[in-house]
């Protein structure tokens, strides 16, 4: 590349951030600056499907605000609670090194921010960049809190694909007509499945499948013969997604903030906490039509779930004078696992110079979860519950279905108060029983508040293995505070003989979020190199409501830079 080529192109560069900077606030000229971003949560009437409800929004929007930074930034976010809810705000795949208390899930990093109470959340972003979000981590109130987190390359640090024209963050998200908090609570009054969503959303708009819904339609006006970079997010509460775009091809890029091997794709799946960057190549001439992106769920459980269909329009500029005919692209079918199969297995990391795939090699701790829906008791009065032949739902890691603490566990960890909050023994292995088989005769599951407790700088490969004990399903997995690298997966046991030797520790992809095949398991491996306490969870909503969920404690190291900061003055209390 010539002189010239670059400060041409950096000129623009320069245009087109001035103008999203413009929007924020904020210089384009500053490298690694503080960021302050005030979030008020506060009720808002939204009405989406000739439904109005009264939303627990951030700054009256829905949905929520972007954040835009650059990598080695500093962000200051003042969350200040306007709602009769307790809230909290998880900015998800920020790494938060020694910054744990700013990580955000309720009663594990901090306790809730009470009505009328404010906290600061204060992290610095280091070593990523793309695209991430930031979502409610209390209940089911991340149901309408969420909103993108977009992180910029260092200042002149280049994208590593063709730089794009223009970028368009695409968030999904899942519409209900009644309250979520109303709908949550029932749920688990009864032990039943909860009532399932009304629609599908890109940025909040549900679009024209729907009743009463046309003008609640997200359009991309877009030019011929240029790239645009769409940042996709989903934000649904308890549904994998498959997206596709009519008559165009995308461009896989980066997942999770992670650059990958760039493949060409029609259809892409995303699953709760996930992101996907993707390039979208228009085409060379204006088309005599218009396009619909669509997306609908991948579907594995057995309960009921929303079975609809979210389209946004892909419209070439000047073409809406004239009414043209509307292409519609073809989904996989909802249960299609094989698609979701090879889809997930063309997800390579880049493993480059620049961005290597610094794969731990040398493992010091090894562990194997099973995940997976179970029972419990029921516990109403004269009545039967409404989960499996009378009980309650429940879920469960290594059959131990986790009971949320009434003070925060990071707390508790940092002064030496742990007693009667949680105990450091969370099982290393299941015992043995033909996972994915018949189910057992006995399906209950145990309660418990355990971490698994790992020195600073441990190397650990997890295999998360599904159970088929209430039928197989598959399960986004999601840990805060680390990425992982995705070793192996496959269907059936585990086989701990055979399956390592065909991992792939050279480029596999590294991501927070992954997703365990239904009937099936996965191999992940990460540094413990940030000291904290890091929940991991299923990233489908009901699922880690039903206890499918747990949560490490990773201890300090020696040096200063490897040891857990004291907590910040407004920490909130329980
Ligand atoms: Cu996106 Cu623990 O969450």
């Amino acid at each position: 590349m010539t002189r010239g080529m670059t400060s041409f192109s950096l000129s623009k560069v320069f245009m087109f951030f001035s103008a999203i900077f413009l929007l924020h606030g904020l210089s384009p000229l500053n490298a690694s600056v503080t960021r302050n971003y005030t979030f008020k949560v506060a009720l808002q009437n939204v009405t989406r499907l000739c439904h109005t409800k009264s939303m627990v929004t951030v700054n009256g929007q829905f949905p929520g605000p972007r954040i835009v930074a650059r990598e080695g930034d500093r962000l200051l976010i003042k969350v200040i609670n306007q709602v009769p809810n307790n809230i909290s705000i998880h900015w998800h795949g920020i790494r938060q090194l020694q910054s744990g208390w700013a990580d955000g899930p309720a009663y594990v990093t901090q306790c809730p921010i009470q009505t009328g109470q404010s906290y600061v959340y204060n992290f610095t972003i280091v070593g990523q960049r793309g695209t991430l979000w930031w979502h409610a981590h209390v209940s089911w109130l991340r149901a309408s809190l969420y909103g993108p987190i977009i992180i910029l390359p260092m200042l002149g640090t280049p994208y590593p694909f063709v730089k794009p024209y223009k970028e368009v963050p695409i968030i999904f998200g899942e519409w209900f007509n009644g309250d979520t908090e109303a709908i949550i609570n029932q749920a688990l009054q009864t032990g039943g499945g909860p009532n399932v969503s009304d629609a599908y959303t890109i940025n909040g708009l549900p679009g024209p499948l729907y009743n009463c819904s046309a003008k609640d339609t997200f359009k991309l006006k877009v030019k011929p013969s240029k790239t645009y970079l769409l940042r996709l997010i989903n934000a649904a509460l308890n549904d994998e997604l498959f997206f596709s775009i009519a008559n165009h091809t995308l461009t896989i890029i980066d997942v999770d903030a992670v650059y990958v091997k760039p493949f060409e794709t029609q259809t892409l799946l995303i699953a709760p906490g996930q992101t996907t960057n993707v390039l979208l190549k228009t085409h060379s001439k204006i088309p005599n039509a218009t396009f619909y992106m669509m997306a609908r769920p991948y579907v594995t459980g057995q309960g009921t779930f929303d079975n609809s269909t979210v389209a946004g329009i892909l419209e070439y500029k000047d073409s809406h004078v004239k009414r043209l005919p509307l292409f519609k692209p073809t989904l996989p079918s909802l249960n299609d696992t094989s698609f979701a199969t090879n889809f997930t297995s063309r997800l390579r990391s880049l493993a480059s110079g620049k961005y290597p795939a610094n794969v731990p090699k040398k493992i010091d701790k090894r562990f194997f979860f099973t995940v997976g829906l179970g029972t419990s008791p029921c516990d109403l009065k004269n009545q039967t519950c409404q989960g499996p032949n009378g009980t309650k739902f429940a879920a469960s890691i290594s059959n131990i279905s986790f009971i949320q603490p009434k003070t925060a566990l990071l707390q508790a960890h940092f002064f030496g108060k742990s007693r009667g909050i949680y105990s450091p023994n969370f099982p290393y292995s299941p015992n043995w029983f033909n996972y994915t088989g018949n189910p057992p005769n006995n399906t209950m599951v145990t309660n418990g508040t355990k971490l698994m407790v790992l020195p600073f700088n441990t190397n650990v490969e997890l295999v998360l293995q599904d159970t088929s004990i209430l039928g197989a399903e598959s399960h986004p997995f999601h840990l805060h505070g680390f990425n992982f690298f995705v070793v192996g997966r496959g269907f059936g046991n585990f086989d701990m003989n055979k399956d390592p030797s065909k991992f792939n520790l050279v480029d596999p992809v590294e991501r927070n979020t992954v997703g365990v095949p239904s009937g099936g398991w996965v191999a992940i491996r990460f540094l413990a190199d940030n000291p904290g306490v890091w929940f991991m969870h299923c990233h489908l909503e009901i699922h880690t409501s039903w206890g499918l969920k747990m949560a490490w404690l990773v201890l300090d190291g020696k040096l200063p830079n490897q040891k857990l900061l004291p907590p910040p003055v407004d920490l909130p209390k329980c």
